[in-house]
């Protein structure tokens, strides 16, 4: 299955009761080979009880107990929430963050989706035991020069690193277009994340759509 995540962040776009719309509208497209996750904002998660596909933006390491603000894969799991993205290069994390989480996670049957943003992050992360790996370029986000035309290269080497640790690699920033998606799968990806191209577009269902292709 080609995993198509689409980041919701905080765009306006994508919180209040608007994040509730874009959700129950993106549901609407499922397509067979295609896994479509929204990576919603703290308060959205709730929604979990109504769509499928949802996940967190940002999890932290810890068991219940004295850690104000934290985001715990326990209380997650509790409501539905069975995966989070982790290490966003916008929300950059600390390598024993990330192990601990990776440890957590697989005890408790929770999916991570650890982002890289070089090589040998992504390198330290395959040896960290991540499932699923996203390479992001931080530059490239938010932009309209595709991960897969800005950095190929990276995108086969990390491509064939990942399957050597049997870790599956995801690719994202600046992808907009169905031809940045057949390009990223020709590299070897496995799936894509996407934010500003759908998140932001005008009519994000049809955007969705032509990326699903
Ligand atoms: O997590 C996905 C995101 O960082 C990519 O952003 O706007 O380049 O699709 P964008």
């Amino acid at each position: 299955m080609f995993k198509s995540i689409v980041n919701f962040k905080v765009y306006r776009e994508g919180i209040h009761g608007n994040g509730e719309k874009l959700v129950r509208d993106l549901s609407s497209i499922r397509r067979e080979n295609y896994d479509l996750i929204m990576a919603v904002s703290s308060p959205q998660l709730h929604l979990s009880s109504k769509y499928k596909g949802i996940i967190a933006q940002h999890v932290d390491p810890y068991e219940s107990g004295a850690h104000t603000g934290a985001i715990i894969i326990e209380e997650l799991l509790n409501m539905g929430v069975n995966g989070s993205l982790l290490n966003h290069s916008e929300r950059k994390v600390p390598g024993n963050h990330i192990t601990q989480c990776i440890e957590e996670a697989e005890e408790k049957g929770f999916t991570l989706y650890i982002c890289s943003e070089s090589l040998e992050e992504t390198r330290f992360l395959c040896e960290s035991g991540a499932k699923y790996i996203a390479y992001e370029p931080p530059e490239l986000i938010g932009g309209n020069i595709s991960v897969s035309a800005a950095k190929p290269e990276i995108v086969r080497e990390s491509a064939e690193l990942c399957k050597s640790y049997n870790s599956v690699l995801l690719v994202g920033a600046g992808v907009k277009k169905g031809e940045d998606v057949i390009a990223c799968k020709n590299l070897g990806a496995q799936g894509i994340l996407v934010s500003s191209g759908v998140v932001k577009s005008e009519r994000p269902v049809d955007a969705l759509n032509s990326l699903m292709i």
